[in-house]
């Protein structure tokens, strides 16, 4: 009998945040790319455009700005969710101005990257995991980072980026273990440099990279969007590398 395609993300409902930024917009055209019609999208920016881009291709498309850092956003965000099939944590930041040595203020801006990195994917994971195990199951996807992976591609990134995404990688672990007697299985991608606003003032020179360039949003949202996907029914704690080849191990 010929096999189904099940990078199929038809009849799910699939929540995002960092929706707005350059890698969440990218999976969120990559879910409707593969079927999906209902999304939720979360973000502490606008995102007009990208809804009614989306709304144009035929998705349901809910909106909500949010702190993903605070538990009570993620609270009323899942709330106001409904039933989810996939969420996908992706919103995140990467200050490269301060600097760790001499900034007396850099601790503050150590709590805030963790704040936002890693706590409110676990928020998130909070308020999603009993849901979806009360429905019978669910994915989640966490993105992680080639710096949690080797320390970082460029000498301007700081340690608590750093730190922030090997936490997220322990997180996936951590959540997967818990998560997947529930139904609930919890993975994570680890993109290597990518063209988004987060590296937009960043040098990534070109021989350094084994395909000769950066990544593209979408290379990093097609292995996100099968994360989501049927196809992914045995992935669990499991973290993809994207980064062209410049980390392999
Ligand atoms: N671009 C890269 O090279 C790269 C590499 C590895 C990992 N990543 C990770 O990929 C994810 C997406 O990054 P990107 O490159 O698309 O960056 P981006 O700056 O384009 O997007 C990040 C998005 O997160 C949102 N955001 C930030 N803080 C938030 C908060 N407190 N609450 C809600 N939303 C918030 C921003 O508004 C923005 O829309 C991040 O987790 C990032 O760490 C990026």
């Amino acid at each position: 009998m010929a096999l189904k395609n099940a990078i199929d993300l038809s009849g799910r409902r699939i929540l995002l945040t960092g929706a707005a930024g350059g890698i969440g917009a990218a999976i969120a055209r990559a879910c409707v790319a593969l079927g999906a019609r209902d999304l939720v999208l979360a973000d502490n920016g606008p995102m007009d455009d990208l809804c009614d881009e989306l709304a144009a291709d035929g998705a349901t498309v809910a909106r909500h700005r949010c702190d993903v850092s605070q538990r009570r956003d993620n609270a009323e965000l899942a709330a106001a969710a409904g039933d989810i099939d996939a969420a996908v944590a992706c919103a995140g930041i990467c200050p490269l101005e301060e600097d760790w040595a001499d900034d007396p203020d850099w601790d503050q801006v150590f709590h805030r990257v963790m704040d936002v990195n890693v706590l409110g994917p676990l928020h998130l994971a909070r308020e999603m995991i009993p849901r979806m195990a009360d429905r019978g199951g669910g994915q989640i996807v966490l993105i992680g980072s080639i710096g949690g992976r080797m320390g970082g591609t460029s000498p301007i990134v700081q340690p608590h980026y750093i730190a922030s995404k090997g936490g997220v990688h322990a997180v996936i672990w951590w959540l997967a273990q818990r998560a997947a007697p529930r139904g609930v299985l919890v993975n994570g991608v680890a993109p290597g440099p990518v063209a988004t606003a987060m590296t937009a003032t960043t040098d990534y020179p070109k021989d350094r990279y084994p395909l000769g360039r950066i990544g593209r949003p979408e290379e990093i949202a097609w292995p996100v969007a099968f994360l989501c996907s049927p196809a992914a029914s045995y992935f669990s704690g499991s973290i993809l590398d994207v980064n062209g080849g410049l980390f392999v191990g």
